[in-house]
């Protein structure tokens, strides 16, 4: 594995820029992760957890419909809503709470956005017995109302936030503070592959098992890696574990979808590749959405995971290398991403999802017949169908 480096960095980006208080608690983080990771015992009982709790391994389902509709390449769809929870979140943090637990932790924190990682982060503590707080910025707690009550149902406390957008940044923010101040007995279960060095490789390799199956299935399947590969990228986790053991593949190409919002044009998006430049935010350097002076700019999406003004390290560095291309869709073309991919194949997925069925329509029909596609369906829609009733209704 080449990257990240000693330091932690990606190419020019990453790092580790965290208060003094929080170095000692990272570096045993990453100690303890670089000892688990060689640790048959360790390996094998998640492994056991992936399979028997999280339902793994994820189907890859042959979108056959929506293959006939676009006329072009031949569509799979890789299948996080089926893993348990809803999304792919839990593959990380069935991994993050195994490591707290080697480390002697007893408290475990996360900060969410959609709620499906506050959701999972619940789920894994009640199994594992620890008292558990998610953050969640107001907002989110407004638009994904059902997560919320699904973490309480769990024995979590749901802390609102009410700072700044009172989105995702707002939350990681609280949870940071929370962290610092009770970092010896506390975990802290990152949801993506941002934030300071060791966690954007952490999350990393606790996702690789999307793409680790995901090649074996294609293999088996089609005798051969797909064409094309298209995630949806929030702070990024769903779609470096799908991507990562596809990089060596020259010929897989690669699109990473952000959410455009209302449109780059006004403002009002979370398109960090288009709209962001590079600067340091919760904890390392990467792309961010950023003014002038480099306050951070306030996000829109109609997906609340998706609405993060920065987006982890590695993604930044697979952009300005050319080997992952991002592009962005509209609230409104994801809305009939969701609509055509419930209606095609039977399958809600979450708006984050939606945002990379969005994307393949564009791109699936200029492909050839032969050729193969395969996206990754992150997670399922239940927590989103409210948000869409309020959109059809307010457009008719
Ligand atoms: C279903 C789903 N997909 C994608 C994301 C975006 O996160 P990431 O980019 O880390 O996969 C989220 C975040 O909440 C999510 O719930």
């Amino acid at each position: 594995m080449k990257f990240p480096d000693r330091r932690g960095y990606f190419g020019d980006y990453g790092g580790r820029f965290v208060p003094e208080t929080l170095v000692p608690a990272l570096q045993e983080l990453e100690r303890e992760f670089r000892h688990a990771r060689r640790d048959r015992k360790f390996r094998a009982e998640l492994d056991h957890y992936l399979r028997q709790y999280a339902g793994r391994p994820t189907a890859l389902t042959f979108a056959s419909t929506l293959t006939r509709l676009l006329r072009g390449a031949r569509i799979y769809l890789k299948r996080e809503d089926l893993a348990f929870t809803g999304a792919h979140k839990i593959n990380n943090c069935l991994g993050q709470i195994l490591l707290a637990k080697r480390m002697g932790k007893k408290r475990i924190i996360a900060e969410t956005g959609a709620g499906q990682h506050g959701v999972a982060t619940a789920t894994v503590a009640a199994k594992f017995g620890m008292p558990c707080t998610i953050y969640m910025g107001e907002d989110d707690i407004e638009r994904q109302a059902l997560n919320v009550f699904r973490m309480e149902l769990l024995g979590a406390t749901v802390v609102p936030v009410k700072s700044g957008s009172r989105t995702l940044k707002d939350a990681i923010d609280e949870a940071m503070r929370d962290w610092v101040t009770n970092v010896r007995d506390t975990h802290f279960v990152l949801g993506s592959v941002a934030g300071a060095h060791p966690y954007p490789l952490i999350v990393r390799e606790f996702q690789r098992v999307i793409g680790r199956e995901t090649k074996r299935q294609i293999l088996r399947r089609e005798g051969r890696v797909p064409d094309c590969l298209i995630a949806c990228v929030g702070g990024g986790s769903n779609a470096i574990g799908f991507f990562y053991d596809f990089l060596s593949c020259r010929k897989v190409r690669m699109y990473g979808v952000e959410a455009g919002g209302l449109g780059i044009a006004s403002g009002r998006h979370a398109a960090r590749f288009s709209g962001g430049r590079p600067g340091v935010f919760q904890g390392s350097l990467s792309y961010v959405l950023q003014d002038r002076a480099g306050q951070i700019r306030t996000t829109h999406s109609i997906s609340a995971g998706l609405d993060y003004a920065g987006v982890g390290p590695e993604h930044s560095y697979l952009y300005e290398t050319g080997r992952v291309r991002y592009v962005n869709v509209s609230d409104r073309k994801a809305v009939e991403g969701f609509m055509l991919l419930s209606e095609t194949e039977g399958i809600i997925p979450a708006l984050e999802s939606a945002h990379a069925i969005a994307y393949a329509r564009e791109v699936v029909p200029k492909m050839k017949k032969g050729e193969i596609v395969i996206i990754n369906v992150s997670g399922r829609g239940d927590k989103d169908v409210e948000i869409i009733e309020k959109f059809i209704k307010n457009r008719v």
